[in-house]
Order: C-alpha cells, then sequence, then structure tokens
C-alpha cells in the first residue's frame, strides 16, 4: 500500500488543514474588526453633571457673580438674553479674565482682550469666545451643566 494514500496520513492532512483553515478564518476575522474599530471608533457621549450655582432674582440684570469651581472661576451673568455662565479662562493665552461691571465687560489684563456680556470678542487677540456652560432654570433655581471627564469636571 502506497504511504501516501493510507487512511491514517489522509485523516492526519485533514486535521491539519481544518486546524489551519480555522486559525487564518479567526485571524482574518480578527483582523476585520479591528480595523473597523479603528476606522469607526466608539463615541462615548459625554457624562454631564447638572449643578446647582444660584437662585433667580439674586443676581441684578447685568451683574456677574464669580463661582468658584475647583482650582478655577466661572462667571455667573445676568444679561438681557438670561442667564449665562462663562469660564474666566481667556481664550487668547488663558490668563484669567475679570468682570467689569461698570463697563459691562469682561476684561483680560494681560493683552488688554475684551469680551462682551454674551462671552463674545469686542476687542483684542482673543480668537474666540468665552468658553460657555449650558444653563438650565427649574423651579426658580440655577443649574448649570459642566461635562464631567474620568478624574474631574472641565
Ligand atoms: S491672554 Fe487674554 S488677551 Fe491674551
Amino acid at each position: 500500500m502506497d504511504k501516501e494514500s493510507s487512511p491514517e496520513l489522509t485523516r492526519r492532512n485533514f486535521i491539519t488543514k481544518f486546524v489551519m483553515s480555522g486559525g487564518l478564518i479567526a485571524g482574518a476575522v480578527l483582523l476585520l474588526r479591528n480595523s473597523l474599530s479603528f476606522i469607526f471608533p466608539k463615541i462615548e457621549p459625554p457624562l454631564l453633571r447638572k449643578l446647582l450655582i444660584g437662585k433667580v432674582g439674586d443676581l441684578q440684570p447685568g451683574q456677574a457673580q464669580e463661582i468658584p469651581f475647583g482650582e478655577s472661576i466661572l462667571y455667573l451673568i445676568n444679561t438681557k438674553d438670561g442667564y449665562k455662565v462663562f469660564s474666566s479662562v481667556c481664550t487668547h493665552l488663558g490668563c484669567i479674565i475679570n468682570w467689569e461691571s461698570y463697563r459691562s465687560r469682561f476684561y483680560c489684563p494681560c493683552h488688554k482682550g475684551i469680551f462682551n456680556e454674551n462671552g463674545e470678542v469686542v476687542e483684542g487677540p482673543p480668537p474666540r469666545p468665552l468658553d460657555e456652560f449650558k444653563v438650565e432654570i427649574d423651579k426658580n433655581l440655577i443649574y448649570m451643566w459642566i461635562e464631567e471627564k474620568s478624574g474631574g469636571l472641565s
């Protein structure tokens, strides 16, 4: 009997081919799955947290109030368009802005950047408006929404 055509050798060949094909198919599926997750990454919606920051009526129109927040300060301002909350970080080079109530503006002392009460750039080098946070009024209380990042808030 020829050694090549013996039943044992044929069974061994079949099993070897079967295992190798399975490995190749599993590898191809894994490669495809990883490629797809690289091309279309899963984007998690940001975690938002609602914080109580004030009471309606406590702030006169045109007034702003500093809200200490961690190591930074936010500004709650009562504008003619409603309550707004802005970051105190200048969008130019990150200096801390100040609210000047007598001029109804935010002023950055570093390079004389000026923002109006809506956080829009009026004058100076800041390239964009102040970062603004979403505000919600519920039962005469003022809340703001802030994104919660792993290990802290932003
Ligand atoms: S950092 Fe505010 S204007 Fe430059």
